[in-house]
């Protein structure tokens, strides 16, 4: 590994065991979302150098289930650097083993904030995109960016004045 290309990028296949297993038979939403957090650690936590934390999760949607015996395999890289936060995004594929196919699963994106030894965010290191496909993945981090907070806004203006805010949806 020698630059910042290769450091922003990771893999991981796990194979999908019956401890994962939910009461019906099919893996747990449980045991991806802790995969997917172990995963978007180490792709942030390899990228900046440094201890980070989980800031939001977002998009994370089971349209599918994942079946016990199938090869899940998460594909993170590092989508966009802010000063402290880096977008990871990670798209997720189950291969069925005898059948040879494979499907996608999800894709979603981890705010993963580098800290220190207080807890408090610092810089990471800035990451520069210049193949097309980076430059198109950190414009939609950016926007992405800006729909969180605008989703938190929005979330809190609902949790405070629910009654004036569905007074107004239902006017004509
Ligand atoms: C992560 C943490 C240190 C950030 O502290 P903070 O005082 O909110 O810091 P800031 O306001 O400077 O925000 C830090 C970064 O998070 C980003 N951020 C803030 N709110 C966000 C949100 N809702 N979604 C995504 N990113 C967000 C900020 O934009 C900033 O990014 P930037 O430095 O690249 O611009 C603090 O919130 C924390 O410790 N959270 C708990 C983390 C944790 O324990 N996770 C595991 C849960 S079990």
């Amino acid at each position: 590994m020698d630059d910042d290309h290769t450091f922003r990028r990771l893999e991981m296949t796990v194979l999908m065991t019956p401890d994962m297993a939910n009461f019906a038979g099919r893996v747990h939403g449980g045991s991806i979302l802790k995969l997917l957090d172990q995963v978007a650690y180490a792709c942030a936590a390899r990228y900046s150098g440094s201890y980070v934390v989980t800031m939001s999760v977002d998009q994370v949607v089971f349209h599918q289930a994942v079946h016990v015996g199938e090869l899940v395999t998460f594909m993170a890289s590092v989508n966009y650097t802010g000063y402290s936060s880096m977008e990871v995004g990670i798209r997720v594929t189950a291969e069925h083993i005898q059948e040879r196919s494979e499907r996608h699963v999800m894709t979603c994106y981890f705010t993963m904030v580098a800290v220190d030894e207080h807890g408090k965010p610092h810089s990471v290191p800035r990451f520069t995109p210049t193949t097309p496909v980076e430059e198109r993945r950190w414009k939609a981090a950016q926007l992405r960016r800006q729909f969180r907070r605008e989703i938190e806004q929005r979330s809190l203006d609902i949790r405070l004045h629910p009654d004036e805010l569905s007074a107004e949806r239902h006017e004509p």
